[in-house]
């Protein structure tokens, strides 16, 4: 028996919470800032109007058709199109197993926010005193004990809502916890936006360079932050609409959820742009140097911040770590949907079997993340899966579609029951905007990887973690596309739905 949605705004809620993420509040505002602040954000919307609203258009309307997770609705689509889905729901597997140690260290980070535990020089406090980092990904230097509360802790929360289920689980706790990051994010924004220095901070995030524009850097960046930040080409869209009725106006859901998820993202980085902009000026530097901290921005920047405020950090940290927490969990839960949702739809099983398959495995595989040697790995496998796993899995998706499969077919099943109909444009705009753009950044970003390695890491630790997370996906995809599943896993007209009122 599938499970559905309460309703189309406890959907929307729940596609909402799964876009806004660690990825607004945590990505954006770095890969805003090392690709130049104002420059980034021209390609940002130009990837969202190519490739963000036309995919998400594109999964919606592939979900709540085929009515299941991303490697069943392949194989609906085309038997030999099943092992893309596969693809697609390993790479989410990988993405939820460092996506919680992230989620661990904000947890830990309220804690620290109420006395400033990290003292005066948060990035030793970081790296060394939270984290025990060694020198490099293959040296794990034993499990980090300190994290071990925080870790099972989350995970016992996931499990809880995993195991309640679509309706009842992800959507209510969707229900609580959006309003929540919201009000935590205004607090966030009023106090930044009224901090001396404020401005120069939104100058940075706004003021466009146009010179920027011919980095195909920037370009690359922008289209990555659209795929992870609005959950496309990984398959948690496809699962989340396959929960959903036929009758769904999939064409302003789609409108919907992409308006909210970057106007979060927006919203959210001039809170964080104008706290950048203060702390440049108390240390009297340029903003940009203030940004460059890339992925630990949130855990050594952002703490030096709220240590120098002039009053009530331990609210401006809690609100800060707290909205990281709250939008991770909501996503985190989409991310393991996902792979719940490919496993149920092929074999079978029943809801809690297919949790208890993804949730095993994932928490054995996380401790990997809570040893010395966890950030350095993350940030290898972060980029490895985002910048060749998904931008692969999305660009075979739109050859397969729109050009082995009759796109035209889902053009009409999107405008079937939407009050704006989406014109042939959408089809053209995958077929080659977006096509071509994805074809391109597999090449620079593979060229790139190749000769220069990534992130000043041995060439061990990239050849373990970056390529090979990449064949542990393919290979996994591989294997579950061949085992069998459940007779007539692939015809549509077999699922039945649970009533609902
Ligand atoms: N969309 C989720 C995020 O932004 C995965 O973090």
């Amino acid at each position: 028996m599938r499970d559905q949605w309460n309703s189309k705004l406890g959907f929307l809620l729940a596609a909402i919470g799964s876009a806004v993420g660690l990825g607004n509040i945590w990505r954006f505002p770095y890969v805003a800032a090392t690709n130049g602040g104002g420059a980034f954000l021209l390609p940002y919307f130009f990837a969202i109007i190519t490739a963000g609203i036309p995919i998400l258009i594109l999964e919606y309307t592939m979900g709540k058709t085929y009515r299941a997770g991303a490697p069943v609705t392949f194989a609906r689509i085309n038997r030999r199109f099943e092992w893309l889905g596969w693809f697609q729901v390993m790479i989410s597997f990988v993405i939820a197993i460092y996506y919680f140690a992230i989620i661990v260290w904000c947890l830990s980070y309220i804690g620290f926010s109420f006395t400033q535990a990290w003292g005066n020089d948060p990035t030793r406090f970081f790296t060394e005193d939270f984290l025990g980092l060694t020198d490099s990904a293959l040296n794990l230097g034993g499990i980090n004990t300190s994290l071990l509360l925080p870790f099972l802790l989350i995970w016992a929360v996931s499990a809880f809502i995993m195991y309640k289920g679509v309706s009842k689980g992800i959507e209510t706790v969707c229900k609580i916890c959006l309003p929540i990051l919201f009000l935590m994010t205004l607090i966030l924004v009023i106090r930044g936006i009224t901090l001396p220095g404020a401005v120069d901070g939104l100058n940075y995030l706004f003021k466009p360079d146009w010179n920027a524009l011919k980095d195909p850097g920037v370009w690359v960046a922008a289209y990555g932050q659209i795929f992870f930040s609005l959950s496309i080409g990984f398959g948690i869209m496809l699962s989340y609409s396959s929960y959903l009725p036929k009758e769904t106006d999939v064409v302003n859901s789609a409108f919907i959820t992409a308006t909210a998820n970057h106007g979060y993202e927006i919203f959210a980085g001039i809170g964080v742009f104008s706290i950048m902009g203060y702390m440049a000026l108390q240390q009297g530097v340029s903003v940009e140097e203030v940004a460059a901290s890339g992925i630990g921005l949130a855990f050594m920047t952002f703490p030096t911040a709220i240590s120098a405020l002039p009053a009530l950090n331990a609210i401006f940290g809690v609100c800060f770590f707290g909205a990281l927490f709250i939008a991770g969990i909501t996503s985190l839960v989409s991310i393991l949907q996902t792979v719940v949702t490919g496993f149920h739809d092929k074999f079978e099983v029943s809801h809690k079997k297919a949790v208890t398959i993804v949730m095993v495995p994932s928490f054995v595989l996380s401790f990997l993340f809570i040893t010395g040697a966890g950030m350095n790995i993350l940030d290898i496998v972060d980029a490895f899966i985002n910048n060749i796993g998904i931008v692969s899995a999305g660009v075979i998706e739109l050859i397969l579609i729109t050009r082995f499969f009759d796109a035209e077919k889902l053009r009409r099943e999107a405008n079937e029951f939407s009050n704006f109909s989406i014109g042939r444009w959408w089809i053209y705009t995958l077929r080659i905007v977006t096509t071509v753009v994805l074809g391109m950044m597999i090449v620079l970003n593979t060229r790139e990887y190749l000769a220069n390695g990534y992130g000043g890491y041995a060439s061990a630790d990239i050849n373990v973690f970056g390529w090979g997370t990449i064949l542990f996906v393919v290979v996994f995809a591989d294997v579950l596309t061949t085992m069998k599943g459940k007779d007539g896993y692939r015809d549509l007209d077999k699922i039945s739905y649970k009533e609902v009122n």
